[in-house]
């Protein structure tokens, strides 16, 4: 089984990396997880707010940029987590001087503005990532979360200006109400196969309509997990609950389960996989559409 991949323009030996977390926090852990097969590293967020409030943040993330190139062999992915495009233009051209082989933008944007319709909220992401594509020579990924209201045509232009990849969901952190003092708790939980699915639907939608590469992240604990990722057009599978819990040993056993996989089922190469299962290789295309939801629903039963 062929596992190479091409992700953000870069020949990766597999598709497994971790995806941003503290993980790559500790170099050494960065080699146990190249050790472990990771074809790429993807540094946790350097924050637009730790940026603004704090310049030494931004020291130390190229120091450790530093340290996790001289470290280890593989692609080393940087990332940028914010809203706004004036704090990142400086640190996106000094991580790609810094060594960064490729940056990951996270728009964590929570849409609490009741002024503000969906189109600008959009036309901010394309506009950022515009800037970036031309002070920037490094791949540029972007990771979205799922809650645009075309998420399709969002990608589209994020495509025609641009962005090498799109990584397939943020992930909101859901905070809890604390019903006795009536605020917010935070509450962080490491996910579960179930968040997958809403993944797998959106890539199967955006696999082979998009020039761009992408990525899932969200949901893979198992080989079948990313077995189904790639096959719904994922070219590279991000892991960080199932590294948090498990260590890197959870992504030898997701990239040895899963070549095992392609070889019993006769795939050849990852390349043959990737958006077999997708939207636009779809015999039924409604499958991804309406009419499952409606069949799924008339078909339900009750006690
Ligand atoms: C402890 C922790 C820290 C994270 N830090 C970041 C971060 O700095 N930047 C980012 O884009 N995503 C961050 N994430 C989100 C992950 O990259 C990933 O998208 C999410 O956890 C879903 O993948 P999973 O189901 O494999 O955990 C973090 C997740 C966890 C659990």
């Amino acid at each position: 089984m062929d596992l190479n991949t091409r992700y953000l323009g870069l020949d990766l030996a597999n598709p497994f990396m971790p995806g941003a977390s503290p993980l790559a926090e500790d170099p050494d852990m960065a080699l146990r997880l190249e050790d472990a097969g990771a074809a790429a590293i993807v540094m946790h967020s350097l924050f637009e707010e730790e940026i603004a409030q704090h310049a030494p943040t931004a020291d130390g993330y190229l120091a450790l940029l530093h340290r996790l190139k001289q470290r280890v062999n593989v692609p080393v992915i940087a990332s940028l987590n914010g809203t706004t495009a004036a704090g990142w233009l400086r640190y996106a051209a000094l991580l790609q001087r810094g060594g960064a082989d490729a940056l990951e933008l996270n728009f964590y944007h929570v849409a609490t503005d009741l002024s503000e319709d969906a189109a600008t909220v959009e036309r901010r992401v394309v506009d950022i990532v515009a800037v970036l594509k031309e002070s920037v020579a490094i791949p540029l990924a972007v990771k979205l979360s799922p809650f645009y209201s075309a998420l399709p045509h969002l990608a589209a232009q994020l495509d025609r200006i641009g962005a090498d990849g799109l990584v397939l969901f943020n992930r909101f952190y859901q905070p809890d109400i604390d019903p006795v003092r009536r605020t917010a708790v935070p509450e962080l939980r490491y996910s579960d196969s179930s968040e997958l699915l809403m993944r797998l639907r959106w890539l199967a939608i955006l696999a082979g309509r998009v020039r761009a590469s992408l990525a899932v992240t969200g949901g893979v604990h198992t080989a079948l997990d990313a077995v189904k990722a790639v096959l719904a057009g994922a070219d590279a599978v991000q892991m960080v609950s199932a590294l948090m819990t498990g260590g890197p040993a959870a992504l030898t056993r997701v990239r040895v389960g899963f070549a095992r996989w392609a070889d019993e089922h006769h795939y050849g190469s990852v390349r043959e996989m990737c958006g077999a299962a997708s939207l636009a290789h779809s015999a039924n295309p409604h499958e991804y559409e309406r009419a499952n939801y409606v069949r799924i629903l008339r078909g339900a039963n009750h006690s």
